[in-house]
């Protein structure tokens, strides 16, 4: 049978027997016999297989080992307090990581004040935040680079938990010199008959286009694609066709005047963010704080224009 490892309870005891000068001490302080405080030493000896103590008349010295293992056990110690005082700090959020990312509209427009008032409440929390679009985000999660994602809700979530945060208002937006402009109203032909701006495959917004034209059997005339929202913004306004975006990302566009909004006759275009994370994985302490304070924050938000 091989001999039984060291353990921390023997350093502690060895370490008392050195502060207090004797076993008898040590046991008086430790409120423990001194016989148990003595077959324990006897018990660190064997898994070192050296004598830590050289007893002269009543006095215990210590041995050139037992120097060395002292040296050895407060560092230990002093580690194993670190380490519990660390895992205390995470418990009480003080210290930790939250990883989230979120599909773009949230991610530009809405996730910084949520994480602006997380920090304020957790400000010794680290924050990584990546704004992507639908599928990546998911894909980031399932590879452990982030610990929740805020995404359109679509199949293939059966490996997450999935919460409604919020509706995400989808818009048709033209150039106010578009010659559709000045209707309010337009058909789905009038509608697939314009060039269409773009996002990439993968992205939640182009998932309701695709849809959209596939339950119609149309194929949409794609003037170009184009990975982010801001740029497809500023393509409607320079003429090269119309999109479909987010309200809550073309607030300012649709109050100036830069951007219509025109809606398409019997067609209501949403898709709903949902904050997901993976099903068999435990939710990170400072991500569980993050999701209840993300539904308290948007509890009363609201995403149409007025
Ligand atoms: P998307 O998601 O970036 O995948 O289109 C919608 C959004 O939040 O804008």
């Amino acid at each position: 049978m091989s001999t039984p490892l060291l353990n921390l309870y023997q350093l502690q005891l060895f370490l008392a027997v050195i502060e207090h000068g004797s076993y008898t001490r040590a046991a008086e302080i430790l409120h423990l016999s001194q016989p148990a405080i003595s077959s324990r030493i006897r018990a660190l000896e064997e898994s070192i297989g050296e004598k830590v103590f050289d007893q002269i008349g009543r006095q215990i010295h210590l041995t050139d080992a037992g120097r060395e293992l002292r040296l050895h056990a407060e560092t230990i110690l002093r580690q194993v307090a670190n380490a519990q005082r660390s895992i205390a700090e995470i418990r009480a959020l003080e210290r930790g990581t939250l990883r989230v990312v979120a599909t773009t509209t949230f991610g530009t427009y809405i996730l910084p004040s949520v994480l602006g008032a997380f920090h304020r409440t957790y400000p010794g929390i680290t924050l990584v935040m990546d704004v992507t679009n639908e599928a990546r985000a998911v894909d980031m999660v399932r590879q452990d680079e982030m610990d929740l994602a805020v995404v359109g809700f679509f199949s293939g979530l059966d490996d997450m938990e999935i919460e409604h945060v919020l509706r995400n208002e989808l818009f048709v937006a033209a150039a106010p010199t578009h010659p559709l402009a000045h209707k309010e109203t337009i058909t789905f032909e009038e509608f697939a008959a314009c060039p269409l701006l773009l996002r990439e495959q993968g992205a939640g917004t182009r998932d309701v286009i695709d849809r959209l034209f596939q339950e119609r059997h149309f194929q949409p005339k794609v003037a170009i694609e184009l990975r982010q929202n801001a740029i497809i913004k500023q393509g409607i306004m320079a003429e090269l066709g119309i999109g479909v975006l987010s309200r809550l990302g073309a607030r300012a566009e649709l109050a100036q005047g830069t951007l219509v909004a025109l809606t398409i006759e019997g067609i209501v275009m949403h898709r709903d963010w949902h904050v997901v994370h993976r099903r068999e994985r435990k939710l990170p302490r400072a991500a569980a704080a993050f999701k209840t304070l993300l539904h308290k924050h948007l509890e009363d938000y609201d995403t149409t224009i007025h």
